[in-house]
């Protein structure tokens, strides 16, 4: 379809319809510029910028004038709730990160140590005047020294990413986080480290390996029940593939040489100093998601 060729949708009301689908129709387009030549790409995000500045002065001086009113402040309070308009007043950094994303960016920090060890951490839920409970996933949930890591690393993170949190409480077992990344960009150029969609929970066969690409990177996916591990598909030793290795009991053996790694924490048995280089990876629902820099 021409990208630039108007949708019968485009033509009606947008309101009501939630970020993801907007961000989805920005992304949709930004993949089609980003097939263009480098001065069509240039000329397309000068002209975002442009477009971007526009609003952004606009925005600020609506904000200016109305704040003066009385309840008005409340009022943008409340406006701000909504996810869409959240959004766009973060991207313009005309509002300050909510507490729930700036607990996520804590845990964001933290990740690739815990990824290391083939776990991961989920924002549960806010506790007010100022606590906040998180969850260990994936290994981290069975590991004897979770509650150092726990103190030294994940409490340390919000801590310094969340001043106004002075209790960071530690959840065990499984159910519904009621966290999720409440700040969705819906002008996503410039892409960061995000959670992509990599497959689905049944497409991984339980304590099998699954070999998948995510924008074009190869990764192996292992589960046990639903435990979800995720390692880049390169062996330790001198990165061949390792996904048409031979899989038994919870193991890998690297068809090359014959290295071995436990396939929940990527740990190598066969050479203890090496490692799998393991990905965050979180269900949401039946999806499988990964974060990684792409
Ligand atoms: S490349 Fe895998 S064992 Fe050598």
């Amino acid at each position: 379809m021409n990208a630039h060729a108007q949708r019968p949708e485009d033509q009606a009301p947008r309101i009501g319809e939630s970020v993801d689908d907007l961000v989805g129709d920005v992304e949709r387009l930004e993949a089609v510029i980003a097939g263009w030549d480098e001065s069509q790409r240039t000329l397309a995000f000068a002209y975002r910028h442009a477009i971007d500045d526009l609003h952004k002065n606009a925005l600020r001086k609506l904000i200016a004038s109305v704040k003066i009113a009385p309840g008005a402040l409340d009022a943008l309070r409340e406006a701000a709730s909504d996810p869409l308009v959240y959004a766009v007043l973060r991207h313009h950094g005309l509002i300050r990160a909510s507490l729930q994303e700036r607990v996520e960016q804590a845990l964001a920090s933290i990740r690739p140590m815990l990824a290391s060890h083939g776990g991961d951490v989920e924002f549960v839920a806010f506790l007010p005047p100022d606590a906040v409970e998180v969850r260990f996933v994936g290994n981290c949930d069975h590991c004897p020294s979770s509650t150092l890591t726990f103190v030294a690393g994940v409490k340390q993170a919000i801590e310094e990413y969340c001043p106004e949190i002075k209790d960071v409480r530690q959840v065990k077992g499984s159910g519904t986080a009621q966290g999720k990344v409440d700040y969705v960009s819906p002008f996503s150029a410039g892409l960061e480290a995000k959670w992509r969609l990599a497959t689905t929970l049944e497409s991984i066969p339980e304590q099998g390996v699954k070999a998948f690409a995510v924008d074009g990177a190869p990764f192996i996916f292992s589960r046990l029940s639903r435990v979800v591990s995720c390692f880049r598909d390169a062996c330790a030793h001198l990165g061949s593939p390792i996904s048409g290795g031979v899989v038994a009991e919870g193991r890998i053996t690297c068809p090359r040489h014959g290295f071995e790694y436990d396939l929940m924490s990527g740990e190598c048995l066969t050479a203890p100093v090496a490692q799998l280089q393991a990905i965050a990876v979180r269900l949401v629902g039946e999806r499988v998601e990964i974060r990684f820099e792409g």
